[in-house]
């Protein structure tokens, strides 16, 4: 395939978040270094850190003006140097910088072949959604019989904990806007409650007989913070913080000691991927056994044209999204 030397690209031109993106059409067609392959972006994955990173909010976010997106799915058309695999005409799904674009390097290493039968679409999320989900899970200790109480149960990642949750045998709590309600219970959710309610807690310990959840997977951040931390289980209750899309929110030491005398465990799936490279290659492992047992289907994902992407991530900031978000470049080579 005929690589061109210009492409589309969604470029972030300020700090001041999506309103600032827009397409250019002359962006050059970046050439894979060493170790990196240039896929033709066939699905692009929006995902929450995208909105952080338009913002300045996200750690070590890129400065602008950058391509925007970090999540893609696509074919394989150019190899860099040393590269042993993935080869021409592999389909792949990866994280790397610029995947809001015609096409995008990927670290060849860290690419993951699209699911057989799967379209790339489809593919979205095996890389940033299901292993942030599996490993909020398996860090909060999560075990059959326990309750797991999942905020933005609605969104990419809760869906994805969710499904995971009920698989293990949990007892699910999930919390929405009202209007995604429906979503959540159709995924095998117990209970769903009002995301911006603001008696959470107290609706969380008249679920569970008084006592709270054994595990919360808390990224609503906020004024929700607070009452993620009431919803757990005195002493044995774990909190796994892995997002503030609500904003940040504290806890001191004297909460720890006379207010929350809960288990607090941060999540960044970056940082596990480097720090902790055999536990992401046995969540991987999990995830890609899950998907041979038909317990992880096929991802569902609402689909944008690239120009649009501004757009989707005002929906997604204004919490009027449900599930993943896709940008699609060329739909043609799904
Ligand atoms: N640490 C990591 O490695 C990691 C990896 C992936 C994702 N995450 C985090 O996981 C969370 C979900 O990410 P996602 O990409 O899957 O997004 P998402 O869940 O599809 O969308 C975000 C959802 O968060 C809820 N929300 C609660 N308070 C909000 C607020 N003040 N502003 C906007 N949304 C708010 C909204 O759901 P309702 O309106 O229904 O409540 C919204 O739809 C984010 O916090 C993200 O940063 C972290």
């Amino acid at each position: 395939m005929t690589v061109p030397a210009t492409m589309r690209a969604l470029r972030q031109h300020s700090l001041r978040g999506p309103q600032d993106m827009s397409l250019i059409t002359d962006a050059p067609v970046p050439r894979p270094g060493p170790g990196e392959v240039l896929i033709r972006v066939a699905a692009a994955g929006i995902n929450f850190a995208d909105l952080s990173k338009s913002h300045g909010t996200f750690r070590d976010g890129p400065q602008p003006p950058y391509t925007a997106g970090f999540e893609a799915a696509g074919e394989v058309v150019a190899l860099g140097e040393s590269v042993v695999g993935p080869a021409l005409g592999a389909r792949v799904v990866g994280i790397g910088d610029g995947a809001f674009a015609d096409y995008m390097p990927l670290p060849a290493a860290a690419a993951v072949p699209v699911p057989d039968g799967w379209t790339s679409q489809q593919a979205l999320g095996l890389l940033v959604n299901l292993p942030t989900a599996l490993a909020a899970l398996k860090l909060g200790g999560l075990a059959a019989g326990q309750t797991v109480l999942i905020h933005a149960a609605a969104g990419a990642t809760g869906q994805a904990a969710t499904i995971l949750a009920k698989h293990y045998g949990a007892t699910v709590i999930g919390t929405a806007s009202p209007g995604k309600h429906a979503t959540v219970l159709g995924l095998g959710a117990d209970h769903v409650l009002d995301s911006r309610a603001t008696d959470l807690a107290v609706q969380v310990k008249r679920l569970t007989g008084g006592t709270g959840v054994d595990l919360v997977l808390e990224s609503a951040g906020g004024s929700t913070f607070e009452h993620s931390l009431a919803a757990a289980k005195r002493v044995t209750g774990r909190v796994v913080v892995f997002g503030l899309a609500g904003g940040e929110a504290s806890i001191t030491n004297r909460d720890l000691v006379y207010k929350h005398q809960i288990q607090l465990i941060g999540l960044n799936i970056g940082v596990l991927i480097d720090a902790a490279p055999q536990l992401f290659g046995e969540i991987m492992g999990d995830l890609f056994a899950l998907i041979a047992a038909g317990v992880l289907k096929p991802g569902v994902s609402t689909a944008y044209d690239l120009a649009d992407g501004p757009k989707a991530l005002a929906e997604l900031e204004a919490r009027a999204t449900v599930g993943k978000l896709a940008l699609l470049p060329h739909p043609d080579a799904l």
